[in-house]
Order: structure tokens, then sequence, then C-alpha cells
């Protein structure tokens, strides 16, 4: 199958990597020559990183470094078959590329968006043919974790939800359906609990490593919650926590003022070496 991936930044470039590992011909494309080729090596680092750990051969690294071309230009995406889009996380540029994707794409492309926040169906309705676009939510690092949500907008034909779930699947992810309501499902559970336990650390006094030790031991949590909110950074579970509480208008969605002083502090978690922890 003939994919692209428009952005290549932290998710684009993961989504890229997950396409042509799985034996696509893909095209990237960014805003600037630089910015793509900065997409095509933390792709070609991640893939030496495979290589060196024996996931993969040098021979298939390669080859899947073969796959990927690079562009700046949207004309060169006309013969692609499915479309992701991982572009900044604002509605109107979501909106004016889905509208210009739709026009030079062939009638039968499938056009993803990897949107957290926004609502899938506003970005389709900017096209003519709202029935060929979906929601591809991947989650970060996208080529490590196995979930993808194929979100099923207002007007996504049946067509549309499978081919996406059928492309994921083969790309060795774990797809899920769902509607296209705010958060989808993982983040409309999660950042509301996440924003429970850092509220828990203030009302029962508790430190971060006890309450990770508390939720890891107790809950049979995989990684405990101020790790995680370390890891995904401070900023992204901020703004996160601000769009669901924009939708929903539920408190605990709001994020708490622990999570606020850290964010204007700069103690953004793993990325800046503070947060809950040092790194
Ligand atoms: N980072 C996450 O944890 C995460 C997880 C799931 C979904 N998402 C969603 O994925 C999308 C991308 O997020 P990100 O974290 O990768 O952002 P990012 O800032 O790392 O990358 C965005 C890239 O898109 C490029 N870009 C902007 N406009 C463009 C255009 N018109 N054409 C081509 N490239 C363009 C930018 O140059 C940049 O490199 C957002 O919608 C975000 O909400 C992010």
């Amino acid at each position: 199958m003939k994919v692209a991936v428009v952005g290549l930044g932290t998710m684009g470039a993961g989504i890229a990597q997950i396409s042509i590992t799985a034996g696509h011909d893909t095209v990237g494309r960014e805003v600037t020559t630089e910015l793509a080729d900065r997409g095509r090596a933390t792709i070609e680092r991640y893939l030496g990183r495979a290589v060196e750990k024996e996931r993969m051969s040098a021979e298939e690294r390669d080859a899947a470094l073969g796959r990927l071309s690079l562009t700046t230009d949207v004309a060169d995406l006309a013969e692609c078959e499915l479309v992701v889009e991982a572009i900044v996380e604002e509605l109107d540029a979501k909106r004016e590329l889905f509208a210009e994707l739709d026009r030079i794409t062939r009638p039968d492309a499938v056009l993803a968006t990897n949107t957290s926040a926004l609502s899938v169906s506003e970005i389709a309705e900017a096209t003519e043919h709202p029935e060929r676009v979906v929601g591809m939510h991947f989650f970060n690092p996208a080529p490590v974790l196995p979930l993808v949500e194929i979100v099923r907008a207002r007007r996504s034909s049946d067509v549309a939800v499978n081919v996406a779930y059928q492309w994921a699947e083969r790309g060795g992810k774990r797809p899920i359906r769902c509607n296209d309501t705010p958060g989808f499902v993982v983040n409309r559970i999660l950042i509301p609990l996440l924003n429970d336990c850092v509220r828990v650390l203030d009302e029962a006094d508790v430190s971060p490593e006890d309450l990770d030790t508390a939720m890891t031991n107790g809950a049979g949590w995989p990684m405990g919650p101020c790790a995680l909110v370390d890891l995904v950074g401070i900023d992204v579970h901020v703004h996160a926590s601000e769009a669901l509480h924009g939708k929903l208008g539920e408190p605990r969605m709001a994020p708490p003022e622990r999570l606020l002083e850290m964010q204007r502090a700069g103690d953004l978690g793993r990325k800046t070496g503070r947060g809950f922890y040092t790194y």
C-alpha cells in the first residue's frame, strides 16, 4: 500500500517508521526539507537501535529506509491510498490540510488524523468527502505502544474504518474501534484518573514515590502515576486535561494546581530532567 504521513515530528516519525517497517512505500511530508531530514534522522536512529538489539537485521533496516521518501509538496501525495496526518494540534491547520488532501488525493484514499483532543468530525467536515476521514490515534512512542484507537467520525464509512483498522493490525499494532467522543477511550479515562492521583498527593500528604508504590503494588499498575506523568510530559498532560475539561466540564478533568505550578517552573518531567522525579 502507498502511504503518506504528514508531519514528521514526535508522532509522525514514529508512524512513518511503523509504515516502512511493515513494508509500505511511504512519503513523509514536512514544511521544510530540514524538518523532513530531521524526521528521517529520528527514524534512522530508532531503526539503528533495533538492529543493535537484534530485533531487526541491517538489511531489513536498509530496505525499510529505502521505502521512505520525503517531500514538502502535498502534490506528491496524490497516489497514496492512506494518508495519516500528525501535524500541530490546531483545528484550522488540520482543516486546511484535509481540504487540500481531499482535492489532490485519489478518490478511494483514506485520510486519517492522529489528533488527540480535536473532533475528527470537525476536521472531516472541511472536506467534500467526509466519509473517507477517520481518526487513527496512536500513543507515544508510536512504534512501541501497541494501541491505536480507530475513530469513527459522524460520517466515516465502514470501508474507511476497516482500511485504517486493517492497516494498523498488519503493522503489528493492536487497534480498537470507537466513536468520536472527547478523549476517545484511553485519554477520557486516564486523564481524570491521573489528575485524581496528583490531587491525592496533597490531600493524603503522600510522596510521589509512595503514591507510585501504592498504585503499582496495590492496583497492579505497570507504572506509577507520577512516573507516567513525568514520561508523558507535564505540559502535554496539562494541555490534554484542559482540552478534555473544556469539552466535558467535569471538575476532575481540569489540571490540578500542582501540575500548573510545575509547568510554570519548567519542571516538565523526563524531557527537562525534572518533574516529580529528577532524571
Ligand atoms: N505527542 C504525543 O504524545 C501525542 C500522542 C498522540 C497524538 N498526538 C497528536 O499527534 C499530532 C502531532 O503531535 P506531535 O507531538 O508529533 O507534534 P510535533 O510538534 O512533534 O510534530 C508536528 C510536526 O508537524 C509539522 N507540521 C506542521 N504543519 C504541517 C503541515 N501543514 N504539513 C506537514 N507538516 C507540518 C511540524 O513541522 C512538526 O514537525 C497532534 O495532533 C497531537 O495532538 C500527540
